[in-house]
């Protein structure tokens, strides 16, 4: 566990995962803010943390490069450096046949998943490269879906795959100015994107079975542990899911 308090601008946090991860670190005494595109559910957000840490939230949408670049000035006027960017933000976009898919749809979910993730490490990475000291960590929320596709969910797994380049990409770009990235791909902690699952979800076979969720608690543990490493090491992929879920093997 880090001693030392981090700046932390973690997006998606109204909700899901990023309601217990904001939580998570804020519990753990670092500084957070936390964005979303709906000022109600960030408010929701920053009542449910409690110290030693701080949180304050920004309303920022992802998909736009003008809002990004106003989160992060937000970031360096409050704490003059980033420390860690938490890629949260996401939508599982359509879940229809391939060949239904509609172009408007496809696109959205790109912009929200792969795009805004850009932008947000765009500007992280600006920042980290020229504070002092230099450098800092990007955590990109991927999904096994960056790893194995879902039925019915081409913009989805195409949108998550990228990220898995993307975090790649800046983990190479990165080296030379101190800036480690890594990835989280999860698989079904139980937030309301997952409610589906225990109700009963399309399978490989095309059959419709319930899945097995886990506490979406595991999942902040695993990204407060990559973002508490010292900048030397760094968790590349890390893969957490509920056990019992059909993702290895054949169901
Ligand atoms: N739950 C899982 O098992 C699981 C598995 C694999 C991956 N993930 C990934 O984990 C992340 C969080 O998922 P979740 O399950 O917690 O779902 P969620 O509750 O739907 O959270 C998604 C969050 O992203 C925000 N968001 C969406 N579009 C945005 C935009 N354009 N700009 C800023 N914020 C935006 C939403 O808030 P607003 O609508 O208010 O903006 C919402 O708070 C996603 O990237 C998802 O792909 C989750």
């Amino acid at each position: 566990m880090p001693t030392t308090p981090m700046s932390v601008v973690l997006t998606g946090g109204g909700s899901g995962l990023g309601r217990v991860i904001a939580r998570t670190m804020v519990e753990a005494g670092h500084h957070v803010l936390v964005a979303g595109r709906t000022g109600s559910s960030l408010a929701e957000t920053v009542a449910t943390c409690s110290g030693p840490g701080s949180i304050e939230s920004v309303v920022a949408d992802v998909t736009d490069a003008a809002s990004v670049d106003a989160l992060f000035g937000r970031a360096e006027d409050r704490w003059g450096r980033l420390d860690v960017l938490v890629n949260n933000a996401g939508t599982f976009g359509p879940t229809v046949p391939f060949d239904e898919v509609p172009e408007e749809d496809w696109r959205a979910t790109l912009d929200t998943n792969t795009t805004g993730a850009f932008l947000c490490a765009r500007a992280a990475f600006r920042l980290m490269k020229r504070q002092h000291p230099r450098g800092g960590r990007i955590i990109n929320n991927g999904s096994i879906s960056a790893q194995t596709p879902r039925p019915h969910s081409a913009a989805y797994s195409a949108s998550k795959h990228a990220v898995t380049g993307l975090t790649k990409a800046i983990s190479l770009d990165g080296r030379e100015h101190g800036i480690a990235c890594g990835q989280i791909d999860i698989g079904n902690a139980s937030t309301d994107m997952t409610a589906a699952m225990g109700r009963g979800v399309r399978q490989a076979d095309g059959s419709i079975r319930p899945e097995a969720t886990m506490d979406a608690q595991h999942a902040a543990d695993a990204v407060l542990y990559m973002a508490g490493l010292p900048l030397e090491a760094n968790v590349q992929f890390l893969t957490v899911t509920a056990t019992t879920m059909p993702f290895i093997g054949r169901g």
